[in-house]
């Protein structure tokens, strides 16, 4: 494994919940709730929508038969939705695949409410990506600082990419989405994280390991992500009698920052 892969698995496992913390967690933390990920009407127009979609639309040009998009942690199907809105659109077929059966239930729900054909696959990336097949444009948003083996995660990603000129569409945030809370975990359980696998990370990883050098987009999220004290108190790992001092506590650091980046490449 070279140097940033290292890097990026180091940080990453630096960041897991103390055993003695979990067991004695109200509630799992690290659990998403699908209304947290329902996909808008409306999708917000970022630099990650406009990738996709002008991928999708260089597909349909090509093949005549409309693109096929597969969504990976694919949530409620932001991304794949996002790419598929307005009509009339160049997205013929989306897949998701998520780890969370319901998700799945409500991205399939959601392409169901836009009558776009769809498939899901229940499993963890990459190990169920031969079931997944392949694509014109592979979407991953919000998913990278769950890995921690990032080189078979990015090779499955790329492997998913159907020849003549597809892409990739990565989206996270420049470092690890509860990074914001490193302040809190020192506070309340004197648990000190090292320093968070960041977006620069990753883009070394893919140059170290398949030499690619995506479009790398930084941007500012219209809406901040969850950030109330109910929602930090979870993930925090403390009861709700305890929200109170999280609310105090929160008032301490700084905010919820906007901040996103969007990756592109064609493997
Ligand atoms: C933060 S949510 C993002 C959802 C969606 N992509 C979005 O941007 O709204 C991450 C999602 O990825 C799923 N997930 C995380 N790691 C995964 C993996 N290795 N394979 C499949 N799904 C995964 C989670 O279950 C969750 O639904």
């Amino acid at each position: 494994m070279g140097v940033a892969a290292t890097r990026w698995r180091e940080r990453q496992s630096a960041r897991g919940i103390p055993e003695h913390i979990l067991r004695a967690a109200p509630a799992d933390p690290w659990t998403h709730v699908p209304t947290d990920f329902a996909p808008p009407a409306v999708p917000a127009d970022t630099p990650s929508r406009t990738a996709a979609r002008a991928l999708a639309e260089r597909a349909a040009a090509r093949t005549c038969a409309g693109a096929s998009l597969l969504d990976v942690g694919c949530g409620g199907g932001d991304a794949a939705f996002a790419a598929a809105w307005p009509e009339p659109s160049p997205v013929a077929r989306v897949v998701g695949v998520d780890r969370q059966a319901d998700m799945l239930g409500a991205f399939a729900a959601a392409a169901r409410e836009r009558r776009l054909p769809s498939g899901t696959v229940h499993g963890g990336w990459p190990d169920v990506a031969e079931r997944a097949g392949r694509h014109d444009v592979v979407l991953c948003h919000h998913v990278l600082h769950n890995v921690v083996d990032l080189p078979p995660f990015l090779a499955a990603l790329n492997d998913a990419v159907r020849g003549g000129g597809g892409g990739v569409v990565v989206e996270m945030l420049p470092e690890h989405p509860m990074a914001w809370l490193d302040p809190l975990w020192a506070h309340f359980h004197d648990v000190h994280r090292p320093e968070s696998a960041t977006a620069a990370d990753a883009v070394a990883v893919l140059g170290e390991e398949f030499g690619i050098e995506p479009g790398v987009h930084h941007w500012e999220r219209e809406q901040r992500l969850p950030h109330g004290p109910e929602w930090v108190a979870r993930r925090l790992c403390l009861p709700a009698e305890r929200v109170p001092e999280v609310a105090e506590a929160l008032a301490g650091i700084p905010p919820r920052r906007r901040a996103a980046v969007t990756l592109v490449w064609s493997p």
